[in-house]
């Protein structure tokens, strides 16, 4: 992939999260259908298609296969004994009452609740039509069920980019015979909906490191809805978890396995929920496996050598939400003492180079926005800045706010004045999308995603500003020069 093409993929990531906008103010407004957010990522899917379709000397996925043995191995999957048993052990834990029973009873449970849709067989399973047909062998009476496996499953637009996955449950003498067997379990999930880092670290990446990470590796990534960007921006973490490349089945063989996970589960907005199943996963571990995995070396704040200066990265947002005064905030950070760094786009599409940077930082400045997703790589006890504009209060707290403070960072408010804002000048002071935001709420997501996520953009006030970059200094330790 050529470098123009990642940028301009990039510039997409900085849109904003649709739910947030669907829960602003604690209401759920529903996105519409195809709303600006979702067309620009259904933009992202097609330009993709074009250019993976344009793309030539793309290897092979047979070459990605680590342990491919090629054709000539294909048959029957056969059950090593006591091997079973230990993979049912492994899948049990992500299940718990009655789904666990039907799973050590009869091999095979699904999960379903608001959020996603998860199926586990401990049953050898054949996956065919690039991994959206998943045959189980039943002994009763043949029937047939369809798993979302993307965990945002009342998400309607995600749901449009979300190729539903058949389980056919059908007796030995029906099932497709194998052309390629798996020793080990096939995990099953969408990379169909992607452009935007909010989304795919709550919706797909820690669900994966929920679902996957206490088998030790040993199992194989089946992406559906196949987004070689996708893989390729998250291929650190995905090598962490699964020791193989994940796969796209779109030869069209069949491809056998001992078990299957189909579909993930949603754990919370950039959150771990220590007692859902599997249970005791937290948020530091998760962390932790970020650290792991991106090799980043700074886990506290305070490790990092006082007799420099901190580090202060400002996320520099292009298209909306803009800060205006920018290099005003620049010299301001610089005066007060802070090293200064203003992530770009550019900067911020190698996300192997940007984790290594942030995880190296001591504050961490944006405009609310899914660049701030970034947070999850900072080091334990730094601090965030998030600049809060008008309109946009209950996203700020809920999607980078309360989950700053959950993953032990501290968290700064910087709550824009109306005069602050862009829209002061276009509407002027006295007017209802100033003074009474409820009143555009009212109108729907439209009106609310036109007005204050696209069209808006903010001025710093340097005096207020100035003391929240104080308070930031103090807190990780320094006293501004
Ligand atoms: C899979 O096996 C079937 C029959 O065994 C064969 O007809 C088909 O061509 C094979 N497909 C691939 C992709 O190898
Ligand atoms: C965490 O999981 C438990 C158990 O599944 C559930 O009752 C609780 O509501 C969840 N908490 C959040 C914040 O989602």
């Amino acid at each position: 992939m050529n470098c123009s093409f990642q940028v301009l993929v990039y510039k997409n990531l900085q849109t904003w999260p649709c739910a947030s906008v669907r829960q602003i103010m604690g209401k759920e407004l529903k996105c519409p259908v195809l709303g600006a957010p979702w067309t620009a990522c259904l933009l992202i899917a097609i330009s993709l298609s074009i250019a993976l379709l344009m793309l030539e000397n793309t290897p092979s996925w047979r070459n990605q296969i680590p342990n491919w043995r090629g054709a000539s191995d294909a048959g029957e999957v056969g059950e090593v004994a006591g091997e079973g048993d230990a993979l049912k052990d492994l899948l049990r834990r992500l299940v718990r009452g009655e789904e666990r029973y039907q799973l050590e009873v009869g091999g095979f449970t699904c999960h379903f609740d608001l959020d996603a849709e998860m199926c586990l067989s401990a049953k050898p399973v054949r996956i065919s039509n690039g991994g959206l047909t998943v045959h189980v062998p039943s002994d009763g009476s043949g029937f047939t069920r369809s798993v979302r496996p993307y965990a945002r499953i009342g998400d309607e637009l995600a749901m449009k980019l979300t190729t539903p996955v058949q389980i056919l449950h059908r007796d030995m003498a029906n099932l497709p015979a194998c052309n390629f067997t798996h020793s080990i379990p096939a995990v099953i999930f969408s990379t169909g909906v992607t452009g935007n880092a909010y989304h795919e670290l709550s919706e797909i990446i820690i669900p994966l490191f929920l679902a996957c990470r206490h088998f030790r590796s040993q199992l194989k990534f089946v992406a559906t809805d196949y987004n070689e960007w996708w893989i390729r921006k998250y291929s650190t973490v995905l090598n962490r978890l699964s020791d193989y490349e994940a796969l796209d089945l779109s030869d069209g063989g069949v491809h056998c396995f001992p078990a299957a996970v189909v579909g993930l589960r949603y754990h919370g907005n950039l959150a771990l929920n220590a007692s859902n199943v599997p249970l005791g996963h937290s948020m530091p571990e998760f962390r932790q496996f970020l650290r792991e995995s991106y090799n980043l070396k700074t886990k506290n704040v305070h490790e990092i050598d006082k007799l420099h200066k901190p580090v202060l990265i400002l996320i520099s947002r292009t298209n909306s939400r803009k800060i205006l005064n920018e290099d005003a905030i620049v010299e301001l950070a610089q005066e007060l003492g802070f090293q200064v760094v203003t992530a770009g786009p550019s900067m911020m599409s190698n996300l192997e180079l940007f984790a290594k940077m942030v995880s190296s930082c001591s504050v961490f400045i944006g405009v609310h926005g899914a660049g701030l997703t970034n947070e999850i790589f900072l080091p334990d006890g730094a601090v965030v800045i998030q600049v809060v504009l008008l309109g946009l209060e209950w996203g700020s707290t809920n999607y980078y706010g309360s989950p700053a403070t959950a993953m032990g960072l501290q968290y700064l408010e910087y709550k824009i004045e109306p005069q602050e804002s862009s829209l002061a000048e276009v509407y002027g002071l006295d007017h209802p999308v100033i003074v009474d935001p409820l009143s555009v709420f009212a109108k729907g997501y439209m009106a609310v995603r036109a007005v204050y996520v696209d069209g808006q953009d903010v001025k710093i006030n340097l005096d207020r500003f100035k003391a929240t970059l104080e308070e930031a200094m103090r807190l990780v330790g320094h006293s501004t020069t």
